[in-house]
C-alpha cells in the first residue's frame, strides 16, 4: 500500500469518530475547476450577509431564515450557532464559492450518525442560477457522504411548488419518497413538502 493509500485510509478512520474536526480535513472540497465548497468561518460574516442582502426578495420566496439577517453580526451569529453539534446530530453550513465569490450556500441539515442519513439543504444568489452550480454541489455532497463518511441515505426536501428546487434532486437520479402537507412555515403561510432520498446502493448502481 503506498503512503497516499495510507494516508487516505487514516483519515478515513479518524472520521469515525464523528468530530468536527475530522470532518473539516476534507475542506476546502474542490468540485470542479470552477467551484469549491469552504465551510463557513465567522471571518466569511461580511460575505454571508452581503449575499442575502442583495437576494433578500429571491430568497424570502421560499427560505424563512432572510428576515433574521439585518447585519453582519446577525451573520456572525448564525455560523457560529451552526458549527455545532446538536444532540448527537452534526449540522455543516458551506460556502459555495465561484473564484472570488460566494455564490450560495449549501448544508448538512444534519448527519446523523446513528442511523448514517444526512439531509441537505441549500441556496444561491439569483445571479448564480441557471449554470448548474446546485446540481454538481449536491452531486460532491452525495458523494462525500457515501464515499468518505460512510453514510446510508441522503434526503432533500423541497417546498411542493419549488420547481427549481425539485430540479436539483431529481436530475441526480433521487427518488420521490413523500408529500407532507403545511410542513413548513415560510412567513405568512404554510407549504407542502416533497422529500427525496438516495441511498449508498441507488448512488453506487447509478454511477457504475
Ligand atoms: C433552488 C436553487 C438552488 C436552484 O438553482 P438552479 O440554478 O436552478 O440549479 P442548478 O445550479 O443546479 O442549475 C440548474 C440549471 O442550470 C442549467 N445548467 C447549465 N449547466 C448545467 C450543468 N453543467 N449541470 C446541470 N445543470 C446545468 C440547467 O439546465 C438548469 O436550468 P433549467 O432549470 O432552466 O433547465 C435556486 O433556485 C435557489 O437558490 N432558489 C432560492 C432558494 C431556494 O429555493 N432554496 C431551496 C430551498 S429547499
Amino acid at each position: 500500500m503506498s503512503k497516499l493509500d495510507n494516508s487516505v485510509r487514516d483519515a478515513k478512520e479518524r472520521r469515525k469518530s464523528h468530530s468536527i474536526e475530522a470532518l473539516e480535513e476534507l475542506f476546502p472540497l474542490k468540485i470542479d475547476h470552477y467551484l469549491q465548497l469552504v465551510l463557513l468561518e465567522r471571518t466569511q460574516a461580511a460575505n454571508l450577509f452581503k449575499l442575502v442582502d442583495s437576494n433578500r426578495a429571491h430568497l424570502r420566496q421560499w427560505l424563512p431564515f432572510v428576515d433574521d439577517y439585518q447585519s453582519v453580526a446577525a451573520a456572525n451569529q448564525f455560523i457560529r450557532r451552526n458549527r455545532e453539534e446538536h444532540g448527537g446530530k452534526t449540522r455543516l453550513l458551506m460556502g459555495i464559492w465561484q473564484g472570488e465569490s460566494l455564490a450560495g450556500v449549501v448544508t448538512y441539515d444534519y448527519i446523523d450518525w446513528g442511523n448514517r442519513a444526512a439531509l441537505i439543504g441549500f441556496w444561491l444568489g439569483k445571479s448564480f442560477e441557471g449554470r448548474g452550480i446546485m446540481t454538481r454541489t449536491c452531486n460532491a455532497l452525495v458523494d462525500l457522504a457515501f464515499d468518505e463518511l460512510g453514510l446510508n441515505r441522503v434526503e432533500i426536501s423541497c417546498a411542493y411548488e419549488n420547481t427549481r428546487c425539485r430540479r436539483v434532486p431529481e436530475r441526480l437520479g433521487f427518488s420521490q419518497e413523500g408529500i407532507s402537507r403545511e410542513r413548513e412555515r415560510i412567513y405568512d403561510r404554510f407549504v407542502d413538502t416533497v422529500s427525496y432520498r438516495m441511498l449508498a446502493s441507488e448512488w453506487k448502481k447509478r454511477t457504475v
